[in-house]
């Protein structure tokens, strides 16, 4: 009897879920964009061909480019265009750039009030600061970036600028590498946050087999690390994606048919499951960087480079949690990642140069997290995805052990680096990635009775967390 409202909750939290890309402030030119940019690329992303419901935007800043502290003129544009946000501030350029941020998130908040509050899916504070300083980062010459106590205080700022305002309660979270999430001085900054955004591309993992068939264990590896250090709390992919064009990256192609392949294998079975911002729609215009993520190249066109429609997307009915396992566990992945602008308002560029990263291996016991990881990876994320995008809970860490192995999604390793840049530069992309199954799959890992009473735990915790979903929505 109550199957009825529990497929109800359930596909109505699912069609909650967030897809979007990633926006930078500028052009390769060093322009600004303007309100109408941003329509203009909204609204392509709404009307891609072979695709529904691509209407969230991440930004990186909350500055207008040009300006000292001027909210960024995407606001208007999304609200023009009905286009959701995860609003960002870039915070690796130093307190007073923070501070001009924080002028530019007030400023937001009086001049949009409710118009604004009503599209915010998060705001995240910082993009890839821990990546920056880590080893890896500096190696690549990435950084500044900043240490998590810094993360730290400027949340806490955050939380008290939206307090009683019109964005009170919006959801707080930062963007890192799952590399950066990955090292147990960050849970510092978990502890500060409603949610947790990672970056992975398995196409920089250039020291670790990284063909394009390894591309989902890696995701999924990834996504399990990075899941692992969130303790329950959400994960949302914030930036993933394989170049269309480009320099090779260890064994990765760049080509318009391993980003279609990359799409199909690691996008398709998350989209509609949870929170997704893609890297990217367009890359940085007009000069298209090396290598290119952009969907549709460098021009705005609603016709992508390839196809991008899920419907043939065959769904892997379990699948392998030894393998997502395996290529963290034993390998010393390493990841590249394109050169980050420095956090200054004039960051334009974007991905132009790669750095390596070495992300696991490093003195931590790969194995052993790996593995839990894995399983949390499994079950529980698409659930814990799926309660916090309806706001009804992100405490369902409990269990976090899924029976099954885990399903199909692929999350995401990244090798930490993203291509982004500044806040202008569209890049760095992060997800989020609680994988989650396809429907079809979490179906098949969820009532398998066979399992033990952990399986049937879960199950019963799944269904009094739907149920709490029902009374909620
Ligand atoms: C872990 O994080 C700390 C603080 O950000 C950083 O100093 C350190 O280099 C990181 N370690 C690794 C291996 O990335
Ligand atoms: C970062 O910013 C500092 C200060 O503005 C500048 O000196 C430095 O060259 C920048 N680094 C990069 C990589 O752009």
């Amino acid at each position: 009897m109550h199957t009825i409202a529990l497929l109800t909750a359930l596909v109505s939290a699912a069609s909650a879920t967030k897809l979007g890309f990633n926006y930078g402030s500028t052009f390769t030119t060093g322009a600004a964009k303007m309100q109408s940019d941003f329509e203009a690329e909204f609204a392509t992303a709404a009307n891609l061909k072979g695709t529904k419901g691509w209407t969230s935007a991440r930004l990186y800043t909350m500055v207008q480019g040009g300006t000292a502290s001027d909210p960024i003129s995407a606001i208007p544009a999304a609200i023009k265009t009905k286009t959701s946000l995860l609003l960002g501030l870039w915070a690796s350029a130093g307190d007073a750039a923070f501070a001009n941020e924080i002028l530019a998130l007030k400023a937001a908040i009086e001049k949009y009030g409710d118009d604004l509050a009503g599209l915010v899916d998060g705001i995240s504070i910082g993009s890839e600061d821990l990546y920056r300083n880590s080893p890896q980062g500096i190696a690549a010459g990435s950084n500044p970036g900043v240490d998590p106590d810094v993360l730290v205080k400027y949340i806490k700022q955050v939380k008290g600028v939206i307090s009683g305002t019109a964005l009170d309660g919006a959801l707080l979270g930062h963007v890192d590498t799952w590399t950066g999430w990955d090292n147990s001085s960050s849970s510092i900054v978990v502890d500060a946050l409603d949610w947790i955004g990672m970056d992975a591309y398995p196409y920089f993992q250039d020291t670790m087999p990284n063909a394009i068939g390894q591309s989902k264990s890696l995701f999924q590896a990834a996504l399990g690390k990075t899941q692992a250090a969130a303790r329950g709390k959400a994960v949302w992919i914030t930036e993933t994606g394989h170049p269309v064009s480009g320099k090779e990256s260890g064994d990765s192609v760049a080509s318009v048919e391993n980003a279609e392949k990359f799409w199909k294998t690691v996008g398709c079975p998350m989209f509609g499951n949870i929170n997704v911002w893609w890297y990217t729609l367009r890359d940085a215009a007009p000069d298209t960087p090396n290598p290119s993520f952009g969907i549709i190249g460098s021009e705005l066109t609603t016709t992508p480079l390839f196809d991008l429609s899920c419907d043939d997307v065959e769904v892997e009915p379990s699948s392998s949690s030894t393998s997502a396992t395996s290529p963290v566990a034993s390998g010393k992945p390493t990841s590249t990642k394109p050169a980050v602008a420095n956090g200054s308002a004039t960051a334009t560029t974007d991905k132009t140069e790669s750095k390596s990263t070495t992300p696991a291996g490093d003195g931590q016991d790969a194995s052993s997290s790996s593995a839990s990881l894995e399983k949390s990876a499994s079950l529980v994320s698409p659930l814990v995805s799926i309660l916090t995008s309806t706001g009804v809970a992100s405490a369902t860490g409990s269990g976090s052990d899924s029976p099954s192995g885990s399903p199909s999604s692929g999350s995401g390793v990244d090798s930490g680096s993203n291509p982004s840049s500044g806040p202008g530069s569209e890049s760095s992309a992060t997800g989020a990635a609680s994988t989650s199954p396809t429907p079809s799959s979490t179906a098949a890992a969820l009532p398998d009775s066979s399992a033990g009473g952990l399986e049937m735990g879960l199950v019963g915790a799944t269904f009094v967390a739907i149920i709490a979903a029902v009374i909620f929505l």
